[in-house]
């Protein structure tokens, strides 16, 4: 399969319809996308149709003024706003507390590390997206209609969290090693 990531803020003055005319584009294209966004733009890409959203519970927050974003229910509730919306999956992070998987048939499954890391988190939501964008690109089935196998669910999940807490004990973000000159 093969995989468009929409990940970031957009600039004040970009267009609005900018997320949403990316999704319909790939989707004519035959390509999956995944956007991490927030605030309207994140709206109107589940509302273009985005194969996956990676929401915070903070941008959940928000988008849907449900009682508290820090309760699984209403985590859940607001997971399923962007569902309802148009958006396939919604896979919500919250920070140490782990990951949520959310699709068309409700609620599917959640992971968490085992302990909590001490490190830096900035970042480590973009880990968890790359995380998925190389469970899905690596998946050769292409029916995004179909509701993801239990043990995708499990791959995708599994994968995010172990990738994200890599992320978290990296002590600054996107440090690189230098490679010598030829
Ligand atoms: N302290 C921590 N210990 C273990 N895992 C963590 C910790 N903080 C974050 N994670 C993992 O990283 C994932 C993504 O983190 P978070 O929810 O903070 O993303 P985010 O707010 O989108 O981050 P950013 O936008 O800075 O990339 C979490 O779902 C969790 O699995
Ligand atoms: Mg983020």
């Amino acid at each position: 399969m093969t995989v468009l990531v929409l990940s970031g803020s957009t600039p004040a003055d970009c267009p609005e319809d900018f997320h949403a005319k990316l999704v319909r584009a790939a989707h004519a294209a035959g390509v999956s996308v995944i956007v991490d966004t927030s605030g309207p733009g994140l709206l109107r890409a589940a509302r273009a149709g985005a194969d996956w959203v990676k929401p915070n519970a903070e941008e959940l927050n928000e988008l849907f003024e449900h009682k508290d974003l820090f309760e699984h229910e209403d985590l859940i509730a607001s997971a399923g706003e962007l569902v309802r919306a148009g958006a396939s999956n919604v896979l919500v992070s919250r920070g140490e507390d782990g990951m949520v998987l959310v699709d068309r048939t409700g609620p599917r499954s959640s992971a968490r590390l085992e302990r909590v890391l001490q490190g830096n988190p900035t970042g480590a939501g973009d880990a968890s997206v790359a995380a998925l964008a190389r469970c899905l690109a690596a998946n050769s089935q292409s029916d995004e209609a179909a509701r993801l196998p239990d043990e995708d669910v499990r791959t995708i999940l599994t994968e995010a969290v172990a990738l994200s807490a890599s992320a978290v004990l990296m002590p600054k973000r996107g440090r690189s090693t230098p490679i010598g000159r030829n």
